[in-house]
């Protein structure tokens, strides 16, 4: 006996208002039915496959491997939904089917492995929930402790629409009894569908049906609109958050914290609010990041302090000291103990162990050496127009403030270059170079200005 799993996820999500296809909407920077897989996988399934059909192509493209894509097309129905993959999924009696939705991202492998142990040997087991405002689920129909049946809320009398207990299309299923109830399934309903639903009523004729009240109602939390989408959001920031600070990640406000599932943080970093942390980022211990930082595929490392800056594909070594009002570019590695400060951006660019770009400086496809300090107002001028030219400055070199270092250049070892200069050529070690036109004084200017006649108006 297997446990295979089949997630729904064809359906159009028209309340998105989006060309896009819904369970590829991200929460924590991961498609809706990225979380269904791992529910499904976390419980134990043996197979999983995944029923697309509106936008098909995109979201079998974001489908891990072993996972098998069904498609279904044209959508007719839930009910239709599970005959089209267990089409493909050849004989399945003697095995459990386990249906879930693949746009409900906060359930839990532990409720879907419950909702299998409650199906023991009854024909069907299915999550309910209680909603205060039930529009729009399937009502579950019980005679005492017995489901008898789920009617959709377009079908539904008055009466049953008065019932708060809802489906939450999660399901486990004997798979004898699911083929055979659903070789039974017809769309006399309002819409003209085939409705899962419809499969419980005919298992429940045959047996007992179990529903089993979810114990967290939040887990079932669908997303079919944009608000939705940003609740399930923070469900998900909450749970995340309150997994780093368990492991010794301090939070200065953990409601104003925006990591990806993907973020791996170390124990004793500090956040500040207003950090946004996604892709591949990483923070190591001691880091100090925010106020208001957004990092994307970016390494900070032990010690750091990075406030106020966006980071892209860049690398922050230790004790390094990033912003007020930075931009770190791609191909940006600042080394131990540098800094890139006061609106500062860099680009391709290597500051060496030690050295410091204080303040508004733009700094790209440069390697800088270590212990260099870099002046104000410094730019490297590396695009001609046409294309990109490199810039190598050495170690201990001093650029002053205004510097133009047009690329491609050199600049030696502990060199001097003059603030203002426009640096066009390259400097060997030890020089100094300056670009200036000669500073020319007249005396007694102030004086010879005050005996001139006033002009005539
Ligand atoms: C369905 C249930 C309802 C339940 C509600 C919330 C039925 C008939 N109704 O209604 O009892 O309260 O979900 O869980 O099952 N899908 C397909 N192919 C289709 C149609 C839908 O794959 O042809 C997928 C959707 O992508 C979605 C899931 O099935 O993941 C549910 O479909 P949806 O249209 O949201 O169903 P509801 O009408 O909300
Ligand atoms: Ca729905």
């Amino acid at each position: 006996m297997s446990l295979r799993a089949i997630v729904l996820a064809a359906g159009r999500g028209t309340r998105m208002k989006s060309e896009r296809p819904k369970v590829l909407f991200s929460v924590a920077g991961r498609p809706l039915v990225s979380w269904a897989l791992d529910a499904v996988a976390g419980a134990g399934a043996d197979e999983i496959v995944v029923v697309v059909g509106h936008g098909a192509d995109q979201v079998r493209a974001r489908l891990p491997d072993g996972v098998r894509a069904v498609v279904q097309e044209p959508q007719l129905g839930t009910g239709h939904a599970v005959m089209t993959a267990l089409a493909e999924m050849g004989e399945v009696a003697g095995d459990i089917i386990l249906v879930v939705p693949g746009d409900t991202p906060l359930l839990q492998p532990g409720t879907l492995q419950a909702l299998v142990a409650a199906l023991s040997s009854a024909p069907a087991a299915l999550l309910t929930t209680v909603m205060p405002d039930p529009t729009g689920y399937g009502r579950v129909l019980r005679d005492g402790p017995r489901v008898v049946g789920i009617v959709e809320h377009r079908d539904a009398t008055a009466e049953q629409r008065g019932i708060t207990e809802v489906a939450v299309s999660t399901y486990a299923f004997s798979g004898a009894a699911l083929a055979g109830a659903l070789a039974g399934l017809g769309r006399g309903n309002d819409q003209g569908e085939y409705y899962l639903t419809d499969a419980v009523a005919a298992l429940a004729a045959t047996g007992e049906v179990r529903g089993v009240p979810v114990a967290d109602p939040a887990e079932v939390l669908g997303v079919n609109s944009p608000a939705q989408l940003a609740e399930v959001g923070a469900v998900i920031r909450r749970r995340l958050n309150a997994a780093w600070m368990e492991a010794g990640v301090e939070m200065v406000d953990p409601d104003w914290v925006y990591l990806d599932a993907t973020v791996m943080l170390e124990a004793g970093a500090r956040l500040y609010p207003g950090v946004h942390l996604e892709g591949r980022t990483t923070v190591a211990a001691g880091a100090e990041v925010g106020p208001d930082v957004f990092a994307v595929d970016s390494a900070i490392g032990p010690g750091s302090r990075v406030w106020y800056a966006v980071l892209r594909s860049a690398e922050v070594g230790e004790g390094v000291q990033v912003g007020p009002f930075a931009s770190l570019r791609p191909g940006t590695r600042l080394e131990a103990g540098s800094k890139a400060g006061t609106f500062v951006e860099t680009k391709n660019t290597v500051v060496g162990r030690g050295s410091k770009v204080p303040h508004l400086a733009y700094i790209g496809d440069t390697v800088i050496g270590e212990g260099t300090n870099v002046g104000a107002g410094t730019i490297t001028c590396n695009y001609d127009g046409r294309s990109k030219h490199r810039t190598v400055i050495g170690d201990r070199v001093f650029i002053g403030s205004d510097t133009m270092l047009v690329a491609p250049v050199r600049i030696g070892d502990e060199a001097t270059i003059g603030a203002g200069s426009v640096i066009t050529r390259d400097v060997a070690p030890g020089a100094l170079a300056l670009e200036r036109s000669e500073q020319r004084e007249v005396p007694g200017y102030a004086a010879r200005k005050a005996h001139q006649a006033p002009e005539k108006e």
